[in-house]
């Protein structure tokens, strides 16, 4: 059993957990989205100097609701990769720091096996293989689980990424940052077949469409027309809840469809997903419907750990940790590197 302190900055939210294994002993996390709402989206200069000012509260408090001190440690993990620069820096700075003052092992995490861990804290039961449909406001991908580190690309995004598609058209519609939960909201009281809007497949050389790969610009860019034409014959005000629902209701049939046609090809048995665009409620709808009629298992952590938390980061690092992995305190932040590269930031396991 490994308790793992972690940090999580790569973004905008400022968040410190410890978890045991896939117990979370305590998770604190501050959103800074009212502070960015100001500029449209995230600065992410901003971002870093509130990481710098809300670590330090966040640590003691997660220790203090574990009631746990830096003894009952033992290790301490921080995003390293992908996010933006300076807001990881942040966090990787400080874990390297606290490790090297307390004397414990530290643990680099990829950003986005975080994500796919946030299953394991919901489902503790959970074992590879399996698919993971990861959508965030970074990416969307479909990813082969086989163990610990070890993941496929099976499918992904041409262009946008899920969550990006969301803030975009919530922006174009005018209803600020971030998208998703407002269009969500929205969409409630509207009609999801009001305006029929393109799906985005990718045409196949040799014909056909390609089965799980997705595109989301060409949806954006559909919703901006649409928006224009309605102007322009003077609706007013625009019918925003029909917009969000018929647009929400697109990206969710997108992905289902590909989702559930790669698991079914590929032989898994159970789905998973992760990323703050599964606190959805249209994907999730649409994914448990598909899910039952075709016989497979999925998984949705629960809302709080979708978005951007550091329970996820630990889980991983702890899964990580009891396998001998570690990082070196060389270990840089990296604004990218494909979750299939995820090793790399462990060096040789301990003996
Ligand atoms: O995973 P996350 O917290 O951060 C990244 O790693 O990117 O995801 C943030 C994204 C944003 O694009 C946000 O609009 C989207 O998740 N999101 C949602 C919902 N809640 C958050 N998208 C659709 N529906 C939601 N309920
Ligand atoms: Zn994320």
């Amino acid at each position: 059993m490994a308790t793992i302190l972690a940090l999580e900055t790569s973004c905008d939210e400022t968040a410190v957990a410890i978890v045991r294994d896939r117990t979370i002993l305590s998770s604190v996390v501050s959103t800074q989205i009212d502070i960015h709402q100001r500029y449209g989206g995230i600065v992410p200069e901003v971002a870093s100097r509130q990481h710098v000012l809300t670590l330090g509260t966040e640590l003691d408090a997660a220790l203090d609701k574990a009631g746990l001190d830096w003894d009952d440690i033992d290790g301490i993990a921080a995003t390293s990769t992908p996010g933006l620069v300076g807001a990881l820096m942040v966090g990787l700075t400080a874990g390297k720091t606290l490790a090297m003052v307390h004397n414990k092992p530290f643990l680099g995490v990829h950003h986005l096996e975080g994500h796919i861990y946030a299953n394991y804290l919901a489902q503790p039961d959970l074992q590879p293989p399996y698919l993971c449909l990861l959508v965030s406001g970074g990416h969307t991908s479909l990813i082969g689980v086989s163990d610990c580190g070890n993941y496929k690309t099976l499918g992904q995004t041409r262009d946008d990424a899920a969550g990006e598609a969301f803030d975009k058209v919530a922006r174009l519609l005018g209803l600020g940052y971030p998208g998703g939960p407002v269009i969500d909201r929205l969409a409630k009281d509207g009609n999801a077949k009001a305006f029929p809007l393109p799906e985005g497949n990718i045409s196949l050389p040799e014909g056909g469409f390609h089965p799980y790969d997705s595109s989301f610009s060409g949806l954006k860019t559909a919703v901006l027309r649409l928006v224009e034409k309605l102007k322009a014959e003077g609706v007013d005000p625009l019918p925003v809840a029909d917009l969000a629902a018929s647009f929400q209701a697109t990206v969710a049939k997108s992905l289902t469809k590909r989702a559930i046609h790669c698991a079914l090809d590929h032989g898994f048995t159970t789905l998973a997903v992760g990323g703050g665009v599964a606190a959805n409620s249209a994907l999730r709808q649409h994914l448990q419907t598909a899910a039952e009629a075709h016989k497979l298992r999925v998984l949705f952590p629960p809302l709080s750990l979708c978005t951007d938390n550091a329970a996820m980061i630990a889980c991983a690092a702890a899964d990580h940790f009891n396998r001998g992995h570690r990082s070196t305190l060389g270990l840089s932040v990296q604004s990218r590197l494909d979750l299939t590269r995820v090793m790399e930031l462990y060096g040789q396991p301990e003996r």
